[in-house]
């Protein structure tokens, strides 16, 4: 009965996307419940207020809701790790990649009741966030390699591009942590049975800004580097492939700056804030890793299958151009319709 299930490589890649877009509404969630100070909107669980539809009472909507969206998360990272076992054909990969999404929620259910009952120290509020984080770049990951055969990609022959690229991705990382240790000095760290509670507080009275300034300044850093990157890809024999989302990671960069130094001015306002942690969960360092077009893969399949030396038969493509229009899967049927034996 069970090896009657199959699910296609197109279905999987789609359960892979409900379980990337959960576990980002969870952190955005989460974030909610945080800077609404909606910790014990529901003073039980799991229902609120004895009831199993929230009352209309900002606070206790706010908690219900993550609540809800928690047993949503369950659902879709189970599904994405049991299904990839009847996906077909079976990618071991896929079903590792899919395995940790749930042990990484657990893990999060974990360290997050150690956080509520230690008061919210913001060591654990960090290592909360940042797990979270792990959690999306795995969600995405997982999203992005169920989307590909093995070896439908061509490698880049641009090893000083590669780098580069990679090199973002723990600026990126560090950004984001400093912007945590930021939160944690300032006047949202969370609040428990309605004290806000501990901050950290190294530089005394100039901790808030002291941090504020590092994180700033590495989120200009993280800028910069990203501007000189797309350079390095754009040189002579680069590889090009990379440049669009990189291009697309620095206006994330900078759109976050924006959003960073305006609620710095307006002192710190909550909803802005959120924003701010919302633009942190998009693909900002996660983007670079995409980083080779549809476009420019379908060519480079269609070049090696067009290539008399690779296969023993010539294939009769009368319209290269054409043909690589109609995108990888399409291109795959057609060339096999195509080949013939020369
Ligand atoms: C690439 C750019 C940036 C990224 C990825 C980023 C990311 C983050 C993250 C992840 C947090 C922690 C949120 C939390 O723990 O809930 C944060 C907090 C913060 N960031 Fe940024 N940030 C960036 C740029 C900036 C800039 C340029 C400023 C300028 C002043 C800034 C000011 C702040 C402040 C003040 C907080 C603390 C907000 C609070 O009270 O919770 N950020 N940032």
């Amino acid at each position: 009965m069970l090896k009657r299930i199959q699910i296609s490589p197109e279905r999987y890649a789609v359960i892979t996307l409900i379980a990337l877009i959960s576990v980002v509404t969870i952190v955005l969630t989460g974030a909610g419940v945080r800077l609404s100070a909606s910790g014990l909107g529901c003073p039980d669980w799991p229902k609120c207020y004895d009831q199993y539809v929230a009352p209309a009472q900002i606070n206790a909507v706010i908690e219900y809701g993550n609540r809800l969206v928690t047993g949503v998360v369950g659902i879709a990272v189970i599904a994405a790790s049991l299904l990839a076992f009847f996906r077909r054909p079976f990618r071991w990969h896929l079903a590792v990649f899919g395995g940790l999404l749930p042990l990484g929620v657990i893990g999060q259910a974990i360290l997050g009741a150690f956080v509520v009952y230690y008061h919210l120290p913001p060591e654990l509020v960090i290592f909360h966030f940042i797990l979270s984080m792990i959690l999306i770049d795995a969600a995405y990951a997982l999203y992005w390699c169920s989307r590909y055969e093995p070896g439908v990609r061509r490698f880049s022959p641009d090893r000083l591009g590669v780098w580069a690229v990679r090199a973002l991705i723990p600026l990126g990382q560090l950004t984001i942590l400093l912007g945590t240790v930021t939160t944690a000095s300032g006047p949202h760290p969370g609040d428990h049975n309605s004290e806000l509670v501990r901050r950290f507080t190294f530089k005394g009275q100039d901790t808030l800004v002291w941090i504020m300034q590092r994180h700033a300044a590495m989120a200009v850093a993280f800028a910069v580097s990203a501007l000189i990157v797309i350079f390095i890809l754009r040189r002579q024999g680069g590889d090009r492939r990379a440049v669009k989302p990189v291009a697309v990671a620095f206006g994330l960069i900078c759109l976050q700056i924006s959003i960073g130094v305006t609620q710095w001015l307006l002192e710190l306002p909550a909803a802005l804030v959120w924003v701010h942690v919302a633009v942190a969960t998009l693909h900002l360092d996660r983007h670079p890793l995409v980083s080779r077009s549809r476009r420019a893969d379908c060519e480079a399949a269609c070049h090696q299958l067009m290539d008399p030396s690779e296969h023993s038969h010539r294939l009769r493509v009368e319209n290269l151009d054409e043909l690589c229009a109609h995108g990888l899967t399409d291109l795959r049927s057609d060339a096999m319709g195509i080949a013939r034996p020369g």
